[in-house]
């Protein structure tokens, strides 16, 4: 098909050795670098309750240590949670013609489709996965040409869940907001107010033959404000802290909240942008659904005047996102 390289999915059926383009340089290899999991991690990452009185408070603290913590009892029922992976799931099982209508022309400015390439550089490694990614609000942003017609349910599900999506969300910034000692609209409102563009992304890493030298996803920041992830159960996300990589264990049920770059700047540095990767699995499909909330193109975002002092000079200029974005896939200064 027209611009699409083979997908990772077809790769994995018909391989059982990593191919030498995915094997990634040594300083960033899972099996070579520190990891603290399971019992040995003497820290975890933040499992907050949202219905505990406390959760704004515990929000902002993991935000500001980790820029990424899990959250549980927030409100999105577990039906849409699981009508959402299942119409995902039954895509990537779609016959390879059938994904193929949907691929994403690497050419093109369009960032809607199915595709496995997306950010790759010419001199980096491949990465081991497949997505899909789809606007999915504000209406007047949505293509619905561009959304899977298979398999059954697929618009239906992913309209419900991203109204799930945009109260969380709301919930979220007011939180982050006011712990900052901000009005609770102000972080909203500097993202874009209503305008704020949702995206769906469906993530599907096949089993990988030599795990330990690949990856899903390179180490990376979110550029976008906010991403609410659902994982399935194969344990695979990890955050770097202090130098460290940590798991991000798997909680049934649980969401995962990733701070990006837009709210780093906003806050001029008081919450960090996690960096995180993904790792692959040998015997098992690893999938996630990150939705990511962007800043319409247009909208200029920097520090909020009343976190910029005497003692806390301005850490980042302002730039229309687009502005930022170009800089951040091209690597230029700001
Ligand atoms: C990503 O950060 O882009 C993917 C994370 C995941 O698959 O868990
Ligand atoms: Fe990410």
């Amino acid at each position: 098909m027209a611009g699409m390289d083979q997908s990772v999915q077809v790769l994995a059926s018909l391989l059982d050795t990593l191919p030498p383009e995915f094997v990634q340089p040594e300083d960033k290899q899972p099996g070579a670098t520190t990891t603290f999991s399971g019992a040995a991690a003497a820290t975890e990452l933040p499992l907050i309750d949202m219905s505990m009185w406390n959760a704004g408070c515990c929000m902002a603290e993991a935000a500001r240590e980790w820029g990424i913590f899990q959250v549980v009892n927030h409100g999105v029922p577990s039906e849409a949670v699981a009508e959402l992976q299942r119409v995902g799931r039954e895509f990537f099982d779609l016959p390879q013609e059938e994904k193929e209508r949907y691929a994403l022309d690497p050419a093109s400015e369009r960032t809607e489709g199915y595709g496995s390439t997306l950010g790759r550089e010419p001199d980096d490694k491949k990465v081991w996965g497949d997505f899909l990614f789809n606007i999915v609000a504000p209406p007047a942003a949505v293509n619905v040409e561009m959304w899977p017609k298979d398999p059954h349910g697929y618009r239906e599900a992913n309209e419900a869940y991203c109204g799930h999506m945009q109260r969380l969300t709301r919930t979220l910034l007011e939180s982050l907001s006011v712990e900052l000692g901000l009005e609770q609209g102000a972080m909203a409102e500097a993202l874009g107010g209503d305008d704020v563009m949702f995206l769906q992304k469906i993530n599907f890493y096949p089993p990988c033959p030599q795990p330990e030298l690949a990856l899903g996803v390179t180490p990376h920041t979110d550029l976008c404000a906010l991403t609410v992830l659902v994982p399935n159960e194969v344990q695979g996300l990890q955050v770097s802290k202090d130098g460290h990589w940590y798991d991000v264990n798997y909680v049934h049920g649980a969401l995962i909240v990733n701070i990006g770059d837009q709210i780093e700047i906003f806050s001029n540095g008081r919450y960090k942008a996690a960096l995180h990767r993904a790792m692959v699995s040998k015997e098992k499909t690893r999938m996630s659904w990150p939705v990511f909330l962007e800043p319409p193109l247009e909208q200029v975002v920097g520090p909020h005047h009343q976190l910029v002092t005497d003692e806390t000079p301005a850490k980042y200029n302002a730039n229309t996102f687009k502005h930022y974005k170009y800089c951040k896939f091209n690597k230029l200064p700001l």
